[in-house]
């Protein structure tokens, strides 16, 4: 599976991939409004250019014709820009029109797999259930990313799942074990991959013993 960060925030773009772990990045109007400073243009073109993979930028137009002129333009910021499209009528209108074109779309807010079905339909690349908005409103949110994923499988949908809205550490391995073949995180999220106490407490006495060793063979080289 691989990894996306749900951010705009460049430094923390920056840091995962100097880890050497990430595929791809995914934006929203949310997102970049926590961005100072910065356009909306100009930060993707940033992490465009930070990122050896896709980055999704979001439409925010709704009718048809306004959606597909501001998708085309958005789609030219970079080659690796994917565009950002929500799931409705008019979504799925421009999304035929864009996909004909070869531009890639990543239909969004999905919360049900019928919606998934009619996104990869319509010529969607990736297609993103919003799993922990499900879980807040008291469905099983991965329920979505299982059946998109065997419904994608079943009929050869070229279409990716990117399991999106993904809150703690059990939703990775949950979309990674119901086949998807990309998980969108926080920062916060992906940095909590890393992290087990007993590995901090294995790194320390390593440390320690280490030091230990040290002393020791000081001590034997100065015949003390
Ligand atoms: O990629 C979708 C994500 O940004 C939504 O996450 O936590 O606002 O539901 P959340």
């Amino acid at each position: 599976m691989r990894l996306f960060l749900d951010t705009a925030n460049i430094e923390q773009i920056r840091e995962i991939v100097r880890m050497g772990v990430l595929s791809g990045v995914t934006t929203n109007p949310t997102l970049m409004a926590k961005e100072q400073g910065i356009s909306y243009r100009d930060r993707v073109v940033e992490i465009c250019e930070a990122v050896d993979g896709p980055v999704s930028a979001e439409c925010t137009s709704r009718s048809v014709d306004e959606l597909v002129i501001e998708a085309r333009e958005v789609a030219a910021w970079h080659p690796n820009v994917v565009v950002k499209i929500p799931i409705d009528d008019v979504g799925l209108e421009a999304t035929s029109t864009l996909a004909a074109e070869g531009i890639k779309i990543n239909m969004t807010l999905i919360f049900s797999a019928n919606q998934a079905l009619l996104a990869a339909t319509a010529g969607a690349t990736y297609v993103s259930p919003f799993v922990g908005r499900l879980d807040d409103a008291g469905h099983d949110g991965m329920e979505v990313v299982r059946e998109s994923v065997e419904i994608f499988d079943r009929y050869h949908l070229p279409a990716q799942v990117l399991a999106a809205s993904l809150r703690h550490p059990r939703h990775i391995i949950e979309a990674a074990r119901a086949g998807s073949p990309i998980a969108t995180l926080p920062y916060a999220l992906l940095k909590s991959m890393l992290k087990h106490p007993l590995t901090d407490i294995g790194i320390e006495r390593f440390l320690e013993d280490s030091r230990s060793y040290e002393k020791e063979s000081a001590r034997e080289r100065s015949g003390s």
